[in-house]
Formats: C-alpha cells, structure tokens, sequence
C-alpha cells in the first residue's frame, strides 16, 4: 500500500517535539507491515541540506498564487518529498517562529500551501506514484482533506492529533487567499469562534482521526481537555481511535548511543556513573555526593507543568538531590527556574537551549526525569527514561496515565512498577511523588528494581504500527468497494 504522509516536522531532517520523532519513525514500523511511505515536508533550510541536489520530480505553477517543485530523497530509511518553494521555507528562525521566536506571519499560508501540495498529489499529479491513502498530523497539514474533498478525490485521509492545544486558528477573512469557498465558512467545516480554525476543518472532512494514546482520545472528548473541539470530536467519536506512540529503538538505545561517554544495558547498569560524571560536570554541579539526579528535558510551558517542577525544586535539594532542566519555551516559566536555581548553586542548573545529543546525555546520565505534564496527549521522554534506565516521576495524565506504572506497594511486590505517578496534577501532588522517588532511592536494591523494571517495558512501534495499518488497510478497502 502506498501511503503519503504530510507532516511539518520529520526527525531527522527538522524537529522541534514529539511530533518528528513520531513521523520519523512510523514509517519505518510500516514497512515492516507491507506499506510504503513517502513524507512530505516543506523545504525548509535543513531540510535542502539533507537532500542534497535532487533534481526536481514535478513543479507545481499555482499553489495559492505560488511556484513550488517537489524534490525526492532517501534519509536515514526515509522516503522524503520535500516541497521546495523558497518565498515561503528558505529563512532562518525554525519551521514555526521566527530567529526572534515570533510566529512567522504568513503561517497560514505556509501550511495551506503544504497541504493542497498534498492534495494534488493524492489527484495524481505524479502519475507514477499516487498514494492510496493520506495520512495527516496536527492542524499544519490538516488542511489537506478540506481540498481534497473540495476536489472530490475519494482517497481516504487518516488525520492524528498530536496535541489539541495548537488548532491553526485564523481569521476568517482568508478563507478567499486559501482558494476556497466562501460557505465553508460553516459550523459543519471551517468556522471556529468567528475565525477559521485549519484543525477543525480536518477533524470534518477526515475519515479516521487518531490521537497518540487512548486515555487522550477519552479525554479529549471532555470540555477539560478538548480545547473548545470537544464538541466536534463528540459529534465524530465514531471516527476517533487511540493509538498509543512507539519510540524508536534505534535512535535511543543505550547499548549503542553515539551521544554517551558510556554505553550500557540492563545488565551493566553500573556503567551509568560515567555518564552521570560527564552531566554533572556539563551542566557545573558538584560531583562527588552519591544523592539521586533529576532532569527534565521538556518544553518549558504550562502544558509541560514546568512551573509546577520550579515550585518543588526546593524538595529535591533539601533531601540531597540535585535537578537539571534543559529546554526552552515561555519565558517567565524561563525565568521561574533560573530564580530557583540561581539559590542552588552547584546543586541546580537550569540551561535555555534545545539540543539533540544533550537530550541523549541527560537520559544517559539522570537517575530520574520528571515530566509532571498538566495534560499529555503522548509523551515521549518518559519512554525515553524508561528505555535509559532514568525513573521517570509523572502526573496521571493523557499518555503518561498508560506508560508508566507507578511504584505503589502492589506493584512493588509484584516486581513491575516502573516510576511514580502523581494525582491530583497539582504542586502538591508532585512534591508528594518526589518525595516517595527521594525515599525509593535511600534503598538501592528497590532502585535497581525499579529501573530494571522499566528498561525490560516494550515500547517498540510494532503494536501500534500493526494498529496504523489495520485502519489504513480498512479505509483502503472501503474506499475500493464504494460506488464512485
Ligand atoms: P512534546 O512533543 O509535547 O514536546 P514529547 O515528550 O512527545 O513532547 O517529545 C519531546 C521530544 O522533544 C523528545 O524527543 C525530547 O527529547 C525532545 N526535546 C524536548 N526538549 C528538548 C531540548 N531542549 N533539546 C533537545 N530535545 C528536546
Ligand atoms: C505532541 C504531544 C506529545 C506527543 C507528541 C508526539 O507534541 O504534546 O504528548 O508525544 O506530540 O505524538
């Protein structure tokens, strides 16, 4: 089966979150059920680079008044169309912001354009490779079955939402420069709150919408955790699956990790001490107490309850602990943490920044991650934690309710707790978790426990890219058996 899948963001060509690591490794699983994925990303910089000088496949004159080509490559397992328009992808700052981290402002077009390149491509304008199903992901390319429908294609669109919290909400007075009809301004496609929300109107016109676990597919059919689109995804439950994400376990893989000072497995969990040296010593904390080392590496936003962690910090390091934050994102949650930290020095560090290999160091060498999210569609560093023998303490939420088991007494004795979750997500819930993982840690046998326990939990794609690809395989043959 061929299967195109439009994305923003593809690791490792461009990443910013969870969201490339998911639509980089997919279909890598994929393949191994039968089907054939090509991504489409913008050609932004990066993106170009990796490519390398790839000689255009088609060129498309008029993509909402635009000229664009599509470029073809093999990255790291990886088929890539990247569509090359340089007005709107050739600049600096990220595929989202600006080099000053402002929106940049014709976003509304970028990802338009993205998405009826998408649709064009879904009506054959590559006679040698039409895809047979669509595969979308978060409001970006959620424009895509809005033209596609508009275009009358019958191809099936899959649409998952990564994290409800960003809907591509516009004014409505652009509905005419994105190409289409004044009435789908409507309650029953684009209209959202007097604008236009791109999200909204591929919730409408997609055939299966997925969210990343199943406890967020639940909750977002909530006021709570719908964001306003609660009433929408009631109207569609039908359509709307859980698929829980899987990490890719060549990329993290502590056996085998390019990024640590140490490699090591469940069974030379010692070997850890090394990377711990090389964290403390990068981050400027003293080295010589034997007291646990907590890390978050994380947005540092509300959503993430970065502040939450900035209110608790105290905790860790009254009970001899030490604590590294590494991320970036608001900058008064920024500035909370550097607060504290500037009270701790040697103990705490707080570093702004966002950097792949200090992502691998920090799992490598933490003995736990702390990701005490206020809601979480997915998660992906827990997985990460797990898979590096770090205990991650998390709030019951989204994802992180359904991946972690929590060390209670139950679980303990029956040998397959592998963190500690909290409940309330409130502050005084994560101090609560903390200290039960500060008390855990005083007994390094229950430790040693927990963490073996939690690098033996399986986590590969291979349940949930057999799940894709069960509804792919049934939208495909709905779509072959229905009239024209
Ligand atoms: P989200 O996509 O909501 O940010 P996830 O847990 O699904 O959350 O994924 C986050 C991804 O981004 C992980 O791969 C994590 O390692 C990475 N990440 C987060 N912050 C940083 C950072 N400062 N530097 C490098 N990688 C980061
Ligand atoms: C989003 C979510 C995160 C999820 C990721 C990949 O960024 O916030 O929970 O893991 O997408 O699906």
């Amino acid at each position: 089966m061929k299967v195109l899948s439009v994305t923003s963001e593809v690791f490792p060509l461009v990443k910013t979150g969870g969201l490339a690591d998911v639509t980089g490794s997919l279909p890598k699983a994929l393949q191994r059920c039968g089907i054939e994925t090509i991504t489409l990303v913008p050609g932004y910089p990066a993106v170009l680079q990796k490519l390398g000088s790839a000689p255009p496949l088609l060129l498309f004159d008029d993509l909402l008044g635009e000229r664009a080509s599509l470029l073809y490559g093999r990255v790291d397992g990886l088929s890539i169309f990247a569509l090359h328009c340089p007005a709107l992808y050739l600049r600096e700052g990220g595929p989202y912001v600006n080099s000053g981290g402002i929106d940049h402002s014709d976003n509304w077009k970028r990802f338009a354009v993205l998405s009826l390149a998408a649709a064009e491509l879904a009506d054959g304008a590559l006679p040698g490779w039409i895809p047979e199903l669509v595969h979308t992901h978060d409001w970006q390319t959620a424009l895509t079955s809005v033209y596609m429908r508009e275009m009358s294609l019958p191809t099936p669109v899959v649409l998952t939402i990564h994290n409800i919290a960003f809907q591509g909400q516009f004014p409505a007075g652009l509905l005419p420069a994105l190409g289409l009809r004044p009435d789908l301004y409507s309650m029953d496609c684009l209209e959202y709150f007097g604008d236009i929300s791109y999200l909204k109107g591929g919730l409408r016109t997609s055939d299966v919408i997925t969210t990343v676990s199943p406890t967020y597919a639940r909750e977002i059919l909530t006021p709570r955790f719908g964001m306003g689109m609660d009433g929408v995804l009631n109207e569609r439950v039908a359509a709307l699956r859980g698929i829980v994400n899987g990490i890719d376990l060549d990329v993290w893989n502590p056996a085998a990790d390019p990024h640590l000072p140490v490699t090591y497995d469940a069974t030379s969990l010692k070997r850890k001490r090394a990377n711990r040296m090389a964290l403390l010593g990068k981050f400027g904390l003293d080295a010589q107490d034997a007291g646990p080392v907590f890390s978050a590496v994380s947005r540092l936003t509300w959503q993430k309850g970065m502040d939450m962690l900035a209110e608790t910090a105290d905790e860790i390091i009254w009970n001899g602990g030490k604590l590294i934050v590494f991320g970036q994102g608001d900058h008064a949650i920024e500035q909370q943490l550097m607060e504290v930290a500037g009270r701790h020095p040697g103990r705490m560090a707080v570093r702004i920044g966002y950097d792949e290999p200090t992502a691998h160091l920090i799992h490598g060498g933490s003995d736990a991650i702390v990701q005490p999210s206020r809601f979480e569609p997915c998660g992906l560093t827990q997985l990460y934690a797990l898979r590096y023998g770090a205990v991650p303490v998390v709030s019951r939420t989204g994802g992180l309710s359904e991946t972690i088991i929590d060390a209670n007494d139950a679980a303990m004795s029956a040998r397959v707790a592998t963190g500690f979750q909290f409940h309330p997500v409130t502050v005084d819930g994560l101090r609560m978790a903390l200290r039960r993982a500060l008390h855990v840690y005083q007994d390094p046998k229950q430790w040693a426990r927990l963490q073996n326990q939690g690098m033996k939990a399986k986590f590969s794609w291979d349940r949930s890219a057999q799940q894709y690809a069960t509804v792919y395989a049934s939208l495909v043959r709905k779509a072959a058996s229905s009239p024209v």
